[in-house]
């Protein structure tokens, strides 16, 4: 049995939890909705059983409770994974450290750090450190719009589109271009995602990101650098949303073979 913890922004027109739901039935598995919002973390009967966290809300209670059900079950993804995703600079950190191409970044408190980061680079990326569908980043070229601390800036790499990879198990199996007039080309600042071939370093550093932060799957956002690509961050509850790759076959097939390897 997969115990699925929906994505609370479904719909019934897009419903990433249900297309995965009838995949893992159509290949023989069980499943059920898990509520996070009505377990109890200390006392329940979930014991050694596969978890999957399609989607989670973004409060103070769903993440505390899928970490304390990790202790005696396993999450898919780790909340370890998903937190690290959520965190712009722990993502960098960890890309830096694997020697991973990403924009040059700097995170800092000190006002006077960020504004001689602004100077060199004549303008700058400015992101929420835990910001998402592309909320909140503007590309910035004066001190004024600094905005309060601490501040994550980032060199701005010129674009007319970015690239969303989706990996599962550490490969590649879809991608996608996004192009918009804007600064993000997230679909939900009304990017236009059109699926597209993964090349063979796109699959490298793709899969390189997502095993650096430690995602069982994940999407993959990357832009044009020199000849190759550069990461700017993993998402570590990714939707699927213009793929032509059959994600929720390979998710539903990734996470049978994850349970059936509890049982051994
Ligand atoms: N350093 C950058 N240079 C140019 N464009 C960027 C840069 N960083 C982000 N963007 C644009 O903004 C989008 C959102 O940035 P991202 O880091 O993925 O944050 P989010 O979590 O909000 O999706 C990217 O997909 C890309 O289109
Ligand atoms: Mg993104």
């Amino acid at each position: 049995m997969i115990h699925i913890v929906p994505k609370p922004t479904d719909t019934p027109d897009d419903n990433s939890t249900a297309m995965v739901e009838r995949e893992i039935r159509a290949l023989g598995g069980a499943c059920r909705s898990l509520d996070l919002d009505g377990i109890d973390p200390f006392e329940n009967d979930l014991d050694n059983e596969l978890i999957w966290a399609c989607g989670l809300k973004q409060d103070e209670h769903q993440f505390e409770v899928l970490q304390a059900l990790s202790i005696g079950n396993t999450v898919v993804n780790s909340p370890l994974s998903i937190f690290t995703c959520a965190s712009k600079v722990m993502t960098s950190a960890l890309l830096v450290r694997h020697g991973i191409a990403t924009p040059r970044t700097l995170f800092s408190a000190s006002r006077d750090t960020a504004e001689k980061f602004l100077d060199e680079q004549g303008r700058a990326v400015i992101k929420p450190v835990y910001g998402y569908d592309g909320n909140g980043i503007f590309l910035i070229d004066s001190p004024d719009r600094l905005g309060n601390p601490p501040y994550y800036l980032q060199e701005y790499v010129p674009n007319d589109r970015d690239f969303r990879v989706f990996v599962i198990n550490g490969e590649a199996v879809g991608a996608i271009m996004r192009v918009s007039d804007t600064l993000a080309h997230n679909i939900h600042q009304g990017g236009t995602g059109m699926p597209c071939e993964i090349s063979p370093e796109m699959q490298e550093i793709a899969g390189a990101a997502a095993r650096a932060v430690g995602v069982d799957y994940g999407g993959v956002d990357l832009l044009s650098y020199g000849d190759s690509y550069c990461v700017l961050e993993v998402n570590g509850t990714p939707n699927w949303h213009c793929m032509a790759a059959p994600i929720p076959r390979l998710l539903a097939g990734y996470l049978l073979e994850k349970e059936r390897s509890l049982r051994k």
